[in-house]
């Protein structure tokens, strides 16, 4: 097989722990693969001004394939999120979050094999965003009044929430061609159609529209209200197939999967555009945990798993795959995480790289 370089965004909290990880299980996979480090986020930021240095998006562009590791954002101030900002400046539309069930994670559902099409670029992640107070909100509140579109309170802070057509003709298309690609059998199209008339309505006719496109494909389809499916997806998580959601919706009902299958420790997740493809885990940068070699570094190995299957190294993904599974049933040498949900107690409980050195062992 040829030589792959990736970018490798270690990112920050328990990123690089996680990251250093997951590195270790694809080499031990003997796949030949080089690293190209790019490094982001708050530690950056204080030296370079900037969290996301045009360097670390040259590399991603240029190696077309990067995997990282989370990265904090601050809370109401600071910069905006370069997780954000990543997936807009490379236009990677599609966040792929599959969630299936592992045995031995101690999770409620042993049954579950569905997979999240999150639209990654607009919705109210498009950070259109006017500050209560600002000239801009007051300008907005009159142009709402004008138009007879409502009133809003004078003392509002506002957050858009742009759905194109264009946008969702290309996440629903991604959704059938990978339910396609990927021997699945329905598409659910999941939103809030009956309220939010003219973004989540555009979305669901849109989607359906798309769906016409393919009703020959032997993939069905199906609309859903995100509330609804919230509570089908905890009650009959086994229902479910390809998922396909506006940003927020999609942001929100993978972290309601990554518990499903249990907890964000092993949720892994893609981002994909036409000209990159990003591979990262669901879950952030916990940083309480950062440093302690306590995280679970399963979710970003799992990411990488997806990122070999993009490389089109399937052997070495379902090797990845595999041993990953044996080791969780196992049960002996996990993280405290998977140790807690499937005993109840932490004890035994091993480190992250004591993990992932169970998982090179089984490879
Ligand atoms: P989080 O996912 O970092 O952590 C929430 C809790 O989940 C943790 O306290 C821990 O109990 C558990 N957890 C998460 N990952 C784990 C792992 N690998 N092993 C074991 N337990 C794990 O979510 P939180 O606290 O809301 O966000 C922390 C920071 O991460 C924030 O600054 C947030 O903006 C950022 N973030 C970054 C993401 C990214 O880089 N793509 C995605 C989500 C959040």
């Amino acid at each position: 097989m040829a030589k792959h370089t990736v970018a490798l965004i270690p990112g920050d909290g328990i990123g690089p722990e996680i990251t250093s990880a997951m590195c270790r299980v694809v080499e031990a996979t003997g796949v030949d693969i080089e690293w190209e480090v790019a490094e982001a986020g708050a530690e950056v930021m204080d030296r370079f001004g900037t969290p996301l240095p045009n360097e670390v998006l040259e590399s991603v562009r240029r190696n077309k394939v990067a995997i990282k590791g989370p990265i904090t954002t601050p809370v109401g101030t600071g910069f905006r999120s370069v997780n954000v900002a990543l997936r807009k400046e490379l236009d990677l539309f599609a966040c792929l979050r599959p969630a299936f069930s592992i045995p031995g994670s101690g999770a409620r559902y042993d049954d579950i094999d569905l997979v999240v099409v999150r639209e990654n670029t607009e919705d109210l992640y498009a950070g259109i965003e006017f500050e209560e107070g600002s000239a801009g909100a007051r300008e907005l509140i009159g142009f709402a009044a004008d138009q007879g579109a409502g009133i809003i309170r004078p003392d509002s802070g506002i957050s858009l929430k742009p759905i194109s057509v264009s946008g969702t003709q290309r996440i629903v298309r991604y959704a059938f061609e990978y339910a396609i690609a990927n021997g699945r059998k329905k598409v659910t199209a999941v939103h809030k159609a009956n309220i939010l008339k003219h973004s989540d309505g555009l979305f669901l006719k849109v989607a359906r529209e798309v769906a016409q496109e393919y009703a020959d494909s032997g993939v069905g389809f199906e609309d859903y209200i995100v509330d609804a499916t919230c509570m089908q997806l905890v009650l009959h998580p086994e229902w479910w197939d390809v998922l396909v959601l506006p940003n927020l919706y999609g942001d929100i009902v993978s972290d309601l999967c990554a518990g499903l299958i249990g907890g964000l420790g092993i949720a892994p997740g893609a981002n994909i555009g036409l000209e990159a493809a990003l591979f990262e885990p669901v879950h952030g940068s916990a940083p309480k945990y950062a440093g302690k070699d306590m995280a679970n570094p399963t979710a970003e190995i799992l990411s990488a798993q997806l990122m070999l299957k993009h490389l089109q190294e399937t052997d070495a993904a379902e090797r990845v795959l595999n041993a990953v599974r044996e080791v969780i049933a196992e049960g002996e040498r996990v993280t405290y995480d998977i140790k807690r949900s499937s005993t109840g107690t932490t004890d035994g409980c091993v480190g992250t790289q004591a993990y992932a050195d169970a998982v090179i062992e089984r490879l």
